[in-house]
């Protein structure tokens, strides 16, 4: 069976893993690879979910051929056109010249752009359709922007899968292990989950949102992402995670410190701050270069704590620029509803905090403690109390947020009583 993997008795996971592209879509780290997923259902009519990238089309094409046994391909449905899925279609096309291509009109827009031999044989769907391939029966719904425009999903009434596109995908090649339940999610791949979600669609929360509500009205039993492991136990873990990542809401109370530092002096304020917020008992504390730091980790680290402490020295009277590029990033992909603490360093004219807060008020619900540290070239007894008193606010907002968070949840008891 090669690489092939059953998702359920009659349909094959016919995917590959890429473990030679470094940097996806160009620019984000994949050290663990990356999968790309694709899915053969063999009912009555043979119906292939998608395709993969180019650079394990061999493989996949390998696998749909040892699946189909000698059937012919009646449809492929496209339900993304990124070329990480769709970059095959046209090997698809010419190995089986009487497939029939299922999507939407946005996505035949974007085939006929990519140039790919579609004219003929293209079956375009609304949101709602229905098809019968034999025992299954497929209904579509539009996911738009969740990763482009075009995107849909595709239920299974039948069996309950969902071949959800992008959306509950992940970085990391499966190196064999098909399904979630066969690896420790939690330990090995959510902060990877994360940073695939938070970096490729993190901008478009509330479109997420919007899907999250249509698949609530549905009965899922699986989710097959086109990228990662496919999902058949614990379902409601991985939806909570996928919530609150595009409502922007915090995983997890803690301080995320990151810092640009030159000669150490900034790197030294930072670890102060670390060590004084341990010292009052908040240890979930995570400190960060930005200069050695991907930034793909710096957003996914900030979409997952509550708290936010921005270290920089002045640059050509400017924020850092390795510094303002995390920011500008954070800013582009929408990022909002955190309380964020601020140091600056500068020897003869310190400008970074200014420049960070002005960042920061033309963001969303960015809640900057009042008192920011300005470190002269390197610390002094009063730059360590002006810190002491920033770890105080730190904690103070912290308590503050339980406080709110309690009452809320007693309101809400209340109420359902
Ligand atoms: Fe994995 Fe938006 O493509």
């Amino acid at each position: 069976m090669y690489t092939v993997r059953k998702v359920t008795d009659d349909l094959y996971w016919v995917g590959g893993n890429d473990h030679r592209l470094h940097l996806f879509e160009n620019i984000h780290p994949i050290p663990r690879g990356v999968s790309y997923n694709s899915y053969l259902l063999m009912d009555e009519k043979t119906v292939l979910f998608d395709t993969v990238d180019w650079a394990v089309c061999r493989e996949f094409l390998e696998s749909v051929a040892l699946v189909l046994d000698g059937r012919d391909l009646d449809y492929v449905v496209i339900n993304h056109l990124e070329p990480d899925h769709a970059a095959s279609l046209n090997e698809v096309i010419l190995r089986y010249p009487n497939v029939k291509i299922i999507s939407n009109e946005r996505a035949f827009l974007m085939m006929h752009q990519y140039g790919f031999d579609v004219d003929g044989r293209q079956i375009q769907v609304e949101e709602g359709d229905a098809m019968s391939f034999g025992k299954h029966e497929i209904t579509w719904v539009f996911a738009p922007m969740v990763h482009w425009p075009e995107a849909m999903v595709s239920f299974d009434t039948t069996n309950g899968v969902l071949f959800s596109a992008d959306a509950f995908g992940t970085f990391g090649a499966l190196d064999g292990k098909l399904f979630a339940d066969e690896v420790n999610f939690d330990r090995d791949w959510l902060d990877d989950a994360r940073r695939y979600l938070t970096n490729i669609v993190g901008k478009y929360g509330p479109f997420i949102q919007d899907l999250l509500a249509k698949a609530g009205t549905i009965d899922i039993k699986i989710i097959a992402p086109l990228h990662g492991p496919v999902w058949r136990k614990d379902l409601g873990y991985f939806i909570e995670k996928y919530d609150k990542w595009s409502r922007y809401e915090p995983e997890e109370e803690g301080v995320l410190l990151v810092y640009a530092s030159m000669y150490g002096n900034t790197e030294h304020a930072a670890q102060s701050l670390a060590t004084k917020l341990c010292e009052r008992g908040m240890t979930n504390v995570h400190v960060y270069d930005v200069s050695s730091t991907h930034v793909s980790t710096l957003i996914s680290e900030t979409f997952r704590l509550s708290h936010l402490v921005l270290a920089s020295v002045t640059y050509n009277l400017e924020i850092y620029p390795v510094m303002y590029n995390y920011l500008h990033e954070m800013k582009l992909l929408n990022l909002q509803n955190r309380t964020v603490g601020i140091i600056e360093n500068g020897t003869w004219a310190p400008q970074a905090a200014e420049k960070m807060e002005e960042f920061l008020d033309g963001m969303k619900i960015m809640d900057v403690l009042s008192g920011s540290v300005s470190v002269a070239s390197s610390m002094t007894d009063t730059t360590d109390k002006e810190l002491d008193a920033l770890a105080d606010a730190i904690i103070e907002s912290m308590e503050k947020e339980r406080e709110i968070k309690a009452k809320a949840a007693r309101e809400a008891e209340l109420k359902n009583n």
